[in-house]
């Protein structure tokens, strides 16, 4: 996902929006660029790579300017070089932009029927274009922007710079999040809060449709109609902090090691430890009375929504119905009046997931959203949120965001349970001690670090990996297999391992270890006898299990990674770590960007 910021300052800006631009690395991206208004003209320096290129060309080639714009961009339209590189300039007209224009091969076509040369293969060089057509036409800049922005069709998030007046910035935004910060006698434009911390937390969140006129002493917000519209301003929650490593090599490993104190938090945010109850919440729906529940999401999301379907059935005897979100958007999936949807986000801004809960709005559901920014899209279009306490997540690959949205889960099934009448009071308060015990749990996992980075030196030899589990194991096994392919670029699999003779047992051989989740519970021995279907066609098996079941196993294994005797509700909770510390260390040993791993974004705010 591309990041934007914007300056109109009064001291010399290109240093603090390279600095801005560091904030939202994490949101992955493969080029760079800086544009100002220097002594009347514009100019612009850009790099291919990351941002230290760009901070290279600056220090050779410096940049003056109280005004400015910079992106870090992920490609959507064209290769990741300098010429595609953002900002991009047209007649006087700069601008960055965030998103997809969908309808820009029609808009290209016009513009170069009416003259206009094109130096990029991006879709973002065609709005640039179109408004300076329309100064050409005799438009004053912010008329030229507005109309220009009528004809667009798609996502997007856009800063525009003119050479003709250094005291003007337009920021719109038509799906991929933009906030602008308000200084004392300057003002900011950004992606999100992240960006904007070093120079304020006084932020004012645009929304779909909306555009800003932004000056140092004002700003004015208009609907596309053009008519003012008031957007509220707030003190943005906990992001005035650097977010930075630690003493971790990178911020995925320190984010594993944060899941204890993550999940407590999370944990505390809603269950009542001291009377073993699960707090009343202010939900728009009543769990006693729902016939069914929609979940939707993308990826590690989308997953722990999975185990949260097993446990909603389970506890709380609820029907679940559960899709990724880029299916669940075009499916039309029949909703009674008596079902809620709940959607789960870490990022809150998933292009998929927000259309998916636009669709269930349309259908009249009540919606609640499990996210991670409280101040996302996805919250804001929801009518309650439900936060993961596992603060700023900043590596790609999501980590302590998956198990606090699992905490969630858990606590909302049992209060389900308890709605509808299927646990006790004495059930409740059993569940509610288990959970508690999950930090302390988390907190001995993580001290396997040795042992798995060992198994992780032998899994990096491979080009093929096969995750296996049941019951709640089972999208904990497809966990797994993101959580390696997605860092270390491992081909992984991740299969309910009763479905392994229907097929992936072809695959068996001495080059493909398989990894069997599979804590000894009650169907532990039928996943015994996937291992030994394994082993008896010579599969290397890594067997992460709890004292009962390695003793049970009976299975010559690759390695045994024996986990803490854990209550079954945090088991999946708890059988995350391994999973993530294995994928962490293999990436390690392969070399790859742990952190922004090639071609993903932190947040995928295009279709
Ligand atoms: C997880 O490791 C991936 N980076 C990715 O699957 C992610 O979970 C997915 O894109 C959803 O993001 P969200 O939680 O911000 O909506």
């Amino acid at each position: 996902m591309c990041g934007i910021v914007g300056i109109v300052g009064h001291t010399p800006v290109a240093p603090l929006i390279v600095d801005a631009l560091k904030r939202l690395e994490y949101r992955g991206y493969d080029s760079a660029g800086v544009a100002t208004i220097e002594h009347g003209e514009l100019a612009r320096r850009r790099a291919e790579g990351k941002l230290v290129n760009l901070e290279r060309r600056l220090k050779d080639e410096p940049l003056d300017g109280l005004i400015g714009i910079g992106h870090t961009r992920w490609a959507t339209h064209g290769v990741p070089n300098e010429t595609n590189a953002h900002p991009h300039f047209s007649n006087g007209v700069a601008i960055v932009h965030n998103g997809i224009i969908e309808n820009f091969a029609e808009l290209r076509q016009e513009l170069i029927a009416d003259g206009y040369t094109f130096s990029s293969q991006t879709d973002t060089e065609v709005v640039a274009h179109l408004i300076a057509r329309e100064l050409a036409a005799g438009a004053e800049p912010v008329a030229a922007a507005h109309n220009a922005l009528k004809r667009l069709q798609g996502a997007f998030a856009l800063a525009i710079m003119f050479k003709s007046d250094e005291d003007l910035i337009v920021g719109a935004r038509n799906g991929p999040p933009l906030a602008v910060g308000h200084g004392e006698g300057e003002m900011f434009l950004g992606s999100d809060a992240i960006a904007l911390a070093p120079f304020t937390n006084s932020i004012t969140y645009l929304e779909d449709g909306d555009w800003a006129v932004i000056r140092r002493n004002e700003i004015s917000i208009f609907d596309m109609d053009g008519n003012r519209v008031d957007r509220k301003r707030q003190q943005s929650l906990g992001t005035s902090f650097m977010v930075d490593k630690g003493n971790h090599r990178h911020f995925m490993e320190k984010e594993i090691h944060e899941q204890p104190e993550v999940i407590s938090h999370t944990l505390a945010h809603y269950l009542d430890f001291a009377n073993g109850r699960s707090k009343p919440l202010d939900l728009p729906f009543d769990f006693a009375k729902l016939d069914r529940l929609a979940i939707s999401a993308c990826g590690t999301a989308y997953l722990s929504g999975l185990v949260g379907k097993y446990w909603f059935e389970r506890f709380a005897r609820l029907p679940v119905d559960i899709d990724i979100a880029s299916e669940f958007r075009y499916r039309e999936m029949p909703l009674s009046k008596d079902s809620a949807a709940i959607f789960i986000s870490q990022s809150g801004e998933t292009a998929d997931t927000l259309a998916s809960l636009r669709y269930c709005r349309k259908e009249g559901l009540p919606i609640g959203a499990i996210v991670n920014v409280r101040e996302s899209t996805i919250a804001r279009e929801s009518d309650v949120t439900l936060p993961t306490l596992a603060g700023p997540e900043i590596g790609v690959a999501s980590t302590k965001a998956f198990t606090c949205q699992l905490s969630v889960l858990a606590a909302l099934a049992i209060r389900a349970a308890e709605a509808r009448g299927t646990i006790s009071a004495e059930e409740e308060k059993l569940l509610v001690r288990q959970l508690a015990e999950a930090p302390r749990f988390a907190t001995q996992v993580l001290k396997l670090d040795q042992q798995i980075e060992k198994v992780a030196r032998e899994l990096a030899h491979y080009k093929h990996v096969l995750y296996l589990g049941r019951d709640t194991n089972y999208p904990l096994a497809m966990e797994g297999a993101l959580k390696l392919k997605e860092i270390s670029y491992i081909h992984a699999e991740g299969y309910a391992a009763g479905e392994l003779k229907h097929g992936p047992i072809a695959l068996i051989d001495e080059n493909m270890p398989v990894i069997v989740i599979a804590p000894h519970d009650r169907i532990f021995e039928k996943t015994v006898s996937n291992m030994q279907e394994v082993a008896a066609r010579g599969g290397k098996i890594i067997l992460i299990t709890d004292r009962k079941g390695a003793a049970a196993a009976s299975i010559d294994t690759m390695e045994t990674i024996v986990l803490p005797d854990v209550p079954e509700i945090i088991a999946p909770i708890i059988y995350a770590l391994p999973i993530q510390m294995l994928a962490y260390f293999t990436a390690v040993f392969m070399g790859t960007d742990v952190d922004q791993p090639r071609n993903l974004a932190k947040s995928v705010t295009v279709e």
